[in-house]
């Protein structure tokens, strides 16, 4: 196990502050992620959702916690419901929210206590656009991103648009964590590579945990 903390690429310094990259962090909790990750998509199954403009995402979705992060024609935000089905998001599994913990502790930010867990699946030519996460009540917070399977270059920008984002290779079981000064930064995923995971096959999983707070009445 200790060994796998170091296989993965390092990433670029300097990071930008309030920024943590936690090579292999996840790979303590590999085989509870993957298996509760196979029970929540069986309960609510990724989907492709439409942006308010009317595109749909090459990022399939779904989520788990008691807040989903959902987009429609009506706007980005979060809800309680799964809208494929109507009942509530899969709950978080205790596995998760401890890793999320972990790894916001590690990054210096105590007390983190996620309440939406958000599952993006890439396939190979998936990608996500430069964005920020701003629609979340609760900016006090950081950002838990955890990536499975395919490797990925994950774009971490500034606070504009224009700033020029970093490129941070990230591997199975690596953890970023933003928040503080960099909570607004602008950050995206390149499109991801042809390849084939030995766990997961030819896809890549991330999970963004967050602290979403009430969710938003009106759609942006
Ligand atoms: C996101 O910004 O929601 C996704 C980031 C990622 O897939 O690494
Ligand atoms: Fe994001």
């Amino acid at each position: 196990m200790e060994h796998e903390l170091f296989t993965s690429a390092a990433a670029p310094l300097p990071l930008p502050a309030g920024v943590a990259y936690l090579a292999g962090f996840a790979l303590a909790w590999e085989e509870a992620l993957l298996e509760r990750l196979a029970r929540i998509s069986a309960a609510a199954p990724f989907r492709h959702m439409v942006t308010p403009g009317g595109r749909m995402m090459s990022v399939a979705m779904t989520n788990c916690g008691a807040l989903g992060w959902i987009s429609d024609r009506r706007g980005y935000r979060y809800a309680q419901r799964d809208p494929e089905s109507g009942k509530p998001w899969p709950a978080l599994p205790a596995v998760i929210r401890e890793l999320a913990i972990a790894a916001a502790g590690e990054a210096g930010y105590a007390g983190f206590e996620p309440d939406a867990c958000l599952i993006n699946r890439y396939t190979p030519g998936a990608r996500m656009s430069l964005h920020q996460d701003r629609d979340e009540h609760d900016r006090a917070a950081p950002i838990v991103s955890v990536s499975l399977g395919l490797p990925a270059v994950f774009l971490f920008g500034g606070l504009t648009r224009r700033d020029r984002p970093l490129r941070l290779p990230l591997a199975h079981g690596d953890v970023v964590v933003w928040g503080g000064p960099a909570r607004l930064a602008y950050h995206g995923v390149a499109p991801v590579a042809d390849g084939q995971h030995p766990k997961l096959g030819p896809q890549r999983i991330n999970l963004t945990l967050r602290r979403a707070g009430l969710p938003k009445i009106n759609a942006r």
